[in-house]
């Protein structure tokens, strides 16, 4: 029984947003769908971006490169985002990438 607790706390705390520097992932999906959306949703001039489309250690190499459209420039040029904002973007990035515990896209 013991045991069962520890299993479910330990489980609980990994589910819980695990980002570095404090950074959001919810915070993250808003600004996606603010922001990036508008150019990667269906039909848009980017493509379908989601996070399913890399692995974790795929966003964290291209956010640390921190470019963008085959690295013809910053990535968030034509966003408002601030450096701080994209940490949370790469938050979410991460916390749902293909081979992430909890995959998924960020809806909308
Ligand atoms: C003004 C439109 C526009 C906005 C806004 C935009 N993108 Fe893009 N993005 C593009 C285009 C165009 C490409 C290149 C697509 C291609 O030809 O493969 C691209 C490519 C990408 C790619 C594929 C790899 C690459 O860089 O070529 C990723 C990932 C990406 N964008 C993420 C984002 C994220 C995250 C945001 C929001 C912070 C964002 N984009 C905002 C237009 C946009």
């Amino acid at each position: 029984m013991r045991n069962t607790l520890y299993t479910i706390l330990a489980m609980a705390a990994l589910a819980a947003p695990l980002s570095a520097h404090g950074a959001s992932e919810l915070k993250g999906k808003f600004y996606i769908l603010k922001q990036c959306k508008p150019c990667h949703g269906e039909g848009g001039s980017g493509g379908v971006v989601t996070p399913l489309i890399k692995t974790q250690a795929q966003w964290r190499a291209y956010f640390k490169a921190g470019k963008h459209d085959k690295g013809k420039e910053k990535l968030g040029a034509h966003t408002k985002l601030s450096p701080a904002q994209l940490k949370d973007v790469e938050a979410f990035m991460v916390a749902h990438a293909s081979d992430s515990p909890q995959p998924m896209t960020c809806g909308g």
